[in-house]
């Protein structure tokens, strides 16, 4: 495999941006029409997601280590990829979709490199294109065995916290389990858009999961505006491996430093704390501009208050509402990342961050400059963009967050 053309030739392409995005699409809807049921109604909005991500992959198809468990895992997550056939039935991802999916990429491929692209470098292309494929199809296979494609989730309640922010609770048809701090693919049928959302409740014994939402971009501000009691949404399997580990050094404190919706996984982190009896003395330090910014405000003073379950070990949780500004308000005053920081020091101390990108950024560099070891400080993104964008993939990655607060 020659791994350095592969990635050249993807670097080369990369530039083609939008357009090669678009031409990709047209390449698969004409040659396979049922795959156009998989992607979101509205592909004006659409980005170079898949193109951007199935190349990435591909063109590093070398790293052998990385890639067959993630291969592995993606092509058991793509089981929630589903389409309809001409009559309306469901339509599972197989070996024909893979095909298809590769014809096009390689299309696509010749199309943009223009004489750059050689018999050689085709056999390259459709050889790693095989290794991935084989690997996701596998990976798929294996995980039919034990968990479904996707749980439907009953909408039990919705709450409007904020003009711009909700708060709902879904019950999934059976059991949906993660671990406290990842995040589950969510889909709205409506739409066909999958996005990232992270629960905020350890997993209860009835199953239920509670999700916030602030609107910021199409699927989140359908979420906010329309969602409503009754409807179904669709869970994928969760991922997420940083803040879930936050129980890798029980002995020591725990700093959860939150900003907006990021605060998700991390009251859900509280809540597992909680369940283990409180042992571990826990800081939540909630940022927000103003005091109407504090959405969860209540069950976070109600979780702080109630202790851990059969247990009494008062003040197990230090819950530290901060705002930027607020007229008479009575409590901490600052970013999270500064009152973070003035209730420190943090040094012996497992941090988990969460927010919005800015937010993140700044907590992580006030506290790692006042003293906390970078290796303590855990924080996550779960974003199509961790893959480099079509247009400009030579530069920076893009690591639009949306942890919890999906666009
Ligand atoms: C080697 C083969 C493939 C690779 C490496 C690949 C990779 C990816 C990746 C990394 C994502 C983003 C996932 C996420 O953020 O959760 C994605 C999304 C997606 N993939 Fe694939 N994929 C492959 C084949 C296919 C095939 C055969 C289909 C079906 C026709 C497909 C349909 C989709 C769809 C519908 C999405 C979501 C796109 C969106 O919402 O914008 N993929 N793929």
């Amino acid at each position: 495999m020659d791994a350095a053309a592969l990635r050249q030739s993807w670097a080369q392409f990369s530039v083609a941006g939008p357009e090669a995005a678009r031409y990709f699409y047209a390449t698969l809807f004409t040659i396979a029409p049922e795959t156009r049921s998989m992607f979101p109604t509205n592909m004006r909005y659409q980005e170079d997601k898949l193109l951007a991500a199935l190349g990435h992959v591909v063109s590093h198809v070398d790293d052998e280590r990385e890639l067959a468990a993630f291969a592995r895992r993606l092509g058991a997550d793509h089981r929630r990829f589903r389409g309809t056939d001409r009559q309306g039935r469901p339509v599972l991802l197989g070996e024909w979709h893979y095909m298809w999916v590769g014809q096009a990429l390689l299309a696509t491929l010749e199309r943009f490199l223009g004489p750059g692209w050689t018999p050689a470098l085709r056999a390259e292309w459709a050889g790693a294109y095989d290794v991935v494929a084989r690997l996701m199809l596998s990976g798929a296979a294996e995980a039919e065995r034990s968990t479904p494609p996707y749980w439907e989730a009953e909408v039990l309640a919705v709450q409007r916290r904020r003009a711009d922010v909700c708060v709902f609770t879904v019950r999934p048809n059976y059991l949906c389990e993660y671990l406290p701090g990842q995040s589950l693919p969510v889909q709205v049928p409506q739409l066909r858009l999958w996005r990232y959302l992270s629960p905020a409740n350890a997993p209860r014994p009835d199953g239920t999961i509670e999700f916030h939402v602030r609107a910021a971009g199409r699927f989140s501000t359908h979420v906010v505006r329309r969602l409503a009691q009754g409807d179904e949404v669709l869970l994928g399997s969760p991922v997420g491996a940083a803040l879930s580990s936050f129980d890798r050094s029980p002995h020591l404190p725990l700093l959860l430093v939150a900003g907006g919706t990021g605060l998700a996984p991390l009251r859900a982190v509280a809540e597992a704390v909680a369940r283990q009896g409180g042992r571990r003395p826990t800081t939540l330090v909630v940022g927000g501009r103003t005091p109407e910014h504090l959405y969860d405000d209540r069950a976070l003073r109600e979780l702080a208050a109630a202790g851990p379950p059969g247990s009494w070990s008062e003040g197990w949780l230090r819950y530290v509402p901060t705002v930027e500004s607020g007229w008479q308000w009575p409590g901490a005053v600052g970013t999270a990342a500064e009152t973070a920081v003035r209730l420190g020091p943090w040094r012996e101390a497992d941090v988990l961050v969460c927010g919005s990108p800015e937010m993140t950024r700044e907590t992580i560099t006030a506290l790692t400059a006042s003293g906390v070891p970078p290796e303590r400080v855990l924080t996550e993104s779960y974003d199509h963009s961790l893959y480099p964008p079509l247009a400009g993939a030579a530069g920076a990655a893009r690591r639009d967050f949306t942890g919890t607060g999906a666009r």
